[in-house]
């Protein structure tokens, strides 16, 4: 790339290593007016303070509806194959006052003491998992772990029965793999998985569990208001937005690790000597460093404002790139050097404000998990494959590999 030319965004070797191309951006042109592979125009803002401010500000709006005809018409707004109203009335599509009493719902819902009480259930299915592959020598970590851990574990945590969640791994499978599949067959799994939970949250009404769909209508029951619609809206958000991403830190995180082997014996060894303290740090840092989310999800102006120094007009729509201001060096120390310790990390790979992750307590306590399984019980995996050679993912906000191929010894 020539240091004075703006870099070709979006393409395939971007694909495959963004970062040197959001430190131009950061460099020149930190909030950057871009047209998107779809056609669409959007601002694309890449420093970390201007990313904090943006995520914070009431003046940028969630709702596609209301304030962005254009981004809205070109069919590129939020989820993939997902059209009908009712399921667009999910936390990541509105504003306060809605989004304030259906936060609080769920919220009420997913509570801190829900996801605690989850932990044997995670180890349970990483370790199943993993004795899938471990007398093999091989496996594809994306379609054989990251893939299949965190469906069971939103499944279970919803109240999908054991024998329905196989279901849901394929229709999960067909929405993961939009990008290679034609479309219609994402409309065909999102409205199956609709129907199913529609049906689901009825038969729990009658029913109620200690499940997360019985907790919101339990919520619901005492005096807020909650919709069988928004209900099935809200169990279906939980699954997409807890679904990718978790693949994703899983993926991008044990990827990391595999291609900074003195990293990783560091954690090997802290896990040997069953210390914690550098795990969760690790896990922060894998966030920071390669996060599951590339860029938030769509904000548009309502009204003029200013940010980074530019003028944004009402109705423009304004994408955050996290990953971008997660390597700002005027935030992190050497942003481009994988630090399994670093301490001060206010990176925004959750978002922040009042969108930041419901999940973020359940996707650490996954990720802790899958990645210190793994690196216990397979401790001498190497990449099977050149690193150049993998595929990544495509798609604007979601950073993940397609496939990530090792080999170990079996014990
Ligand atoms: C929101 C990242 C896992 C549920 C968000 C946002 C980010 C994010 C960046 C804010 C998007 C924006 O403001 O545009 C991640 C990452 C995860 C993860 C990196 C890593 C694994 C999960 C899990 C769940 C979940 C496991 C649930 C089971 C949600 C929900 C929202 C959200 C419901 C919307 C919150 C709102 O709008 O109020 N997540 N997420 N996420 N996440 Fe996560």
């Amino acid at each position: 790339m020539h240091p004075s030319l703006p870099p070709t965004l979006f393409s395939h070797d971007f694909a495959a290593n963004p970062y040197p191309a959001y430190a131009w951006l950061r460099e020149h042109e930190p909030v950057r007016w871009t047209t998107l592979p779809s056609g669409v125009e959007a601002w694309l803002v890449t420093r970390h303070e201007d990313a904090r401010q943006a995520l914070a500000d009431a003046r940028l709006s969630k709702n596609p509806a209301k304030h962005s005809l254009q981004a809205h018409r070109s069919g590129r707004v939020g989820i993939p194959g997902e059209r009908s109203a009712d399921l667009m009335t999910h936390l990541l599509n509105i504003d306060p006052p809605d989004h304030t009493r259906l936060r609080r719902l769920v919220s009420k819902a997913f509570t801190p003491r829900r996801v605690a009480a989850f932990e044997p259930r995670v180890r349970e299915i990483t370790d199943r998992l993993i004795d899938g592959f471990a007398e093999r020598g091989s496996a594809d970590l994306i379609h054989e772990f990251a893939f299949p851990l965190p469906i069971y574990a939103i499944c279970d945590l919803l109240g999908v029965p054991r024998e329905d969640q196989d279901d849901f791994r394929d229709w999960a499978g067909m929405m993961i793999h939009h990008g290679q599949s034609p479309r219609g067959g994402v409309g065909r799994a999102v409205k199956k998985m609709r129907g199913y939970l529609a049906e689901l949250i009825h038969r729990k009404r009658a029913d109620l569990g200690d499940d997360l769909i019985s907790g919101l209508i339990r919520a619901s029951d005492h005096g807020e208001h909650l919709t069988e619609n928004e209900a099935a809206a809200m169990a279906f958000i939980l699954l997409f937005a807890g679904f990718e991403t978790t693949v994703n830190l899983i993926g991008n995180g044990m990827y990391a690790l595999l291609t900074h082997p003195e990293q990783r014996a560091l954690l090997q060894t802290s896990l040997d000597r069953g210390e914690t303290a550098l795990l969760a740090s690790a896990v922060e840092e894998l966030l920071r460093f390669d996060g599951p989310v590339e860029i938030a999800t769509w904000r548009f102006a309502t009204e003029r404002l200013t940010l980074g120094g530019q003028s944004i007009a009402p109705g423009d729509p304004v994408l955050v790139v996290l990953a971008a201001a997660d390597r700002d060096a005027s935030r992190f120390p050497d942003p481009d050097t994988l630090d399994l310790a670093r301490r001060d990390n206010p990176h925004i790979a959750f978002g922040l404000g009042i969108h930041y992750c419901i999940g973020a307590p359940l996707a650490r306590l996954e990720a802790q998990y899958a990645l210190s399984a793994l690196l216990r019980r397979l401790p001498d995996t190497t990449l099977a494959a050149d690193p150049a050679a993998l595929r990544w993912r495509g798609g604007l906000i979601m950073r993940g590999l397609r496939q990530l191929p090792v080999e170990f010894s079996v014990s």
